[in-house]
């Protein structure tokens, strides 16, 4: 998929769906947003549009046949609603992303854009984070790629500022599209190896070092947690490093994501209905594979390090045991009391890690509790943290950048229930407020005085529902577009 800009009149512009806003309007038709249309042309559309049913409302779409003097094959009225009085632009993006979706198969979509960078930015993320689809794995069924190209038109000659948009853009959702492509890889072609030659791969050619832990490196450094929950796989277990370093950088962002490549619950076993689901366990580590990629090639001045703990959960002979106990990488030891809790285990030992190196900020994403889900619903991410300030700035680049979260509170009374007869902690609390719970837990983790912020996107991660707005059906990207948006508050003019 690839967004660019064009000068061409609307009319004039040959193209499969010519894509148009439209809004309420006080009289019987609705307001088109046509620049490079005639006062006439405008006038007939408002009609054609209207009498097809269309009102402007948010979200709605409405395609009519191509109308005399224009060369689209088909229009498509995009509503808006009552745009230019929002507060938020999350219902323009969407608005836009139904559109797009509605023309999926056609080879060639224009849309005439707004040409102001506060709207010209959500309509075009909009438009591209819609475009998406996942045809690896189909054999004979494979069709084609649907929405090869969008067009957007623009009055006059594109500015700088809008080239430089459209650029940026483009970066960010390759991220996005790659994040989402990992979590709906399936687990037989995604065992934590290739998650981790995915890692590699992703930012091949950029300025990012990258290592990679195998099982002996993992034992000489005694990440038992990692080794734990990866013991009872075939599959072996992985840690991967990313560290993008540019001159002139005065701030460390530091990612941890989870990189869990099939859950199965280990011993303490799922019940069998939607476990394939469980092949998006990675969502975090995907997320932060797919922001250290974007931000390299974004050049930001920040330094950042994106940490990849990744094992299968399985149960097997060779399996963790409730009961067992384990030492993580800060020497802390833990009861593991149910394996399906595997998710904290593989991130103590890299948050463990990501701590020495002191960053100014340390963030972590992760499908790590289902109580996420019942807590916040399907699309609403929470955010935890050891510091009020740290929370505040992760919620507003994630309100910045589009991604629904909501702060959720890491009280000391979740504390007492990980306590262990027989070790240090724990891997289970109260079953009640269990995704701050799960993340009390990982504030174990963490010393006094390091700003950390958690977020849970056990749900937000995979959508199982129908494809909405300019989400798809499966992997969504959660949490890609907020490290981005973090790393650019964070990065040095
Ligand atoms: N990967 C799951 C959490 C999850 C559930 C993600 C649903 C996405 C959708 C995690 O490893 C898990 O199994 N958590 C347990 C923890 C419990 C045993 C304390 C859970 O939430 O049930
Ligand atoms: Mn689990
Ligand atoms: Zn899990």
């Amino acid at each position: 998929m690839t967004l660019t800009l064009a000068a061409t009149s609307p009319a004039a512009t040959v193209c499969d769906a010519l894509l148009v806003g439209i809004a309420p309007a006080k009289g019987k038709t609705v307001d088109v947003y046509a620049h490079g249309l005639t006062a006439a042309q405008s006038r007939k559309l408002a009609e054609a549009l209207a009498s097809a049913g269309a009102t402007g409302k948010a979200g709605e779409v409405t395609r009519i046949p191509a109308q005399t003097g224009i060369k689209a094959k088909t229009i498509v009225g995009v509503g808006l609603g009552e745009f230019r009085t929002m507060k938020g632009f999350e219902s323009f993006r969407r608005s836009i992303g139904n559109a797009v979706r509605s023309v999926a198969g056609m080879k060639k979509i224009a849309i005439i854009a707004t040409p102001d960078i506060p709207h010209l930015r959500p309509l075009a993320l909009g438009a591209q984070l819609a475009a998406y689809s996942f045809t690896a794995h189909k054999g004979k069924s494979k069709g084609a790629t649907p929405v090869p190209s969008i067009v957007l038109l623009v009055p006059g000659a594109a500015t700088p500022e809008q080239k430089e948009l459209i650029s940026e853009l483009n970066v960010i959702t390759s991220s996005v599209f790659l994040a989402r492509d990992l979590v709906n890889t399936p687990p037989n072609a995604l065992p934590p190896v290739e998650l981790a030659k995915a890692a590699k791969d992703a930012v091949a050619g950029l300025p990012v070092k990258v290592t990679t832990w195998d099982v002996a490196a993992l034992k000489r450094d005694g990440c038992g947690g990692i080794l734990g929950v990866g013991q009872g796989s075939t599959n072996p277990p992985r840690l991967v490093k990313l560290e993008y370093a540019p001159a002139g950088a005065t701030k460390h962002l530091s990612l941890v994501g989870k990189g869990i490549t099939f859950d199965t619950g280990g011993i303490s076993i799922k019940p069998a209905a939607q476990m394939d689901e469980m092949k998006g366990d990675m969502g975090g580590a995907a997320a932060v594979i797919a922001a250290v990629k974007a931000i390299a090639e974004l050049g930001l001045k920040v330094k950042v390090t994106g940490w990849v703990p990744t094992a299968e959960n399985m149960p097997s002979g060779e399996a963790m045991r409730p009961g067992d106990v384990i030492t993580m990488f800060d020497g802390t030891t833990v009861e593991v009391l149910n394996t399906d809790a595997e998710g904290r285990l593989i991130l103590a030992d890299a948050l463990g890690m990501a701590v020495l190196e002191k960053p100014t900020l340390l963030i972590d994403a992760a499908t790590l509790t289902g109580a996420q889900g019942v807590a916040l619903g399907s699309r609403i991410s929470g955010v935890m943290s050891n510091d009020d300030e740290a929370r505040a700035q992760v919620c507003a680049a994630a309100d910045a950048a589009g991604e629904e979260v909501w702060p959720m509170p890491l009280s000391e009374d979740f504390r007492p229930a990980f306590d262990s007869a027989t070790a240090d902690l724990a891997n289970i609390g109260d079953r009640f407020g269990g995704m701050m719970g799960a993340g009390v837990f990982l504030q174990e983790f963490i010393p006094k005085g390091q700003p950390w912020v958690h977020i849970d996107i056990a749900r937000p991660s995979f959508n199982d529902k129908a494809a909405y707005g300019y989400t798809p059906k499966g992997g969504t990207g959660a949490a890609v577009r907020t490290f981005v948006q973090v790393a650019q508050e964070l990065a040095t003019e």
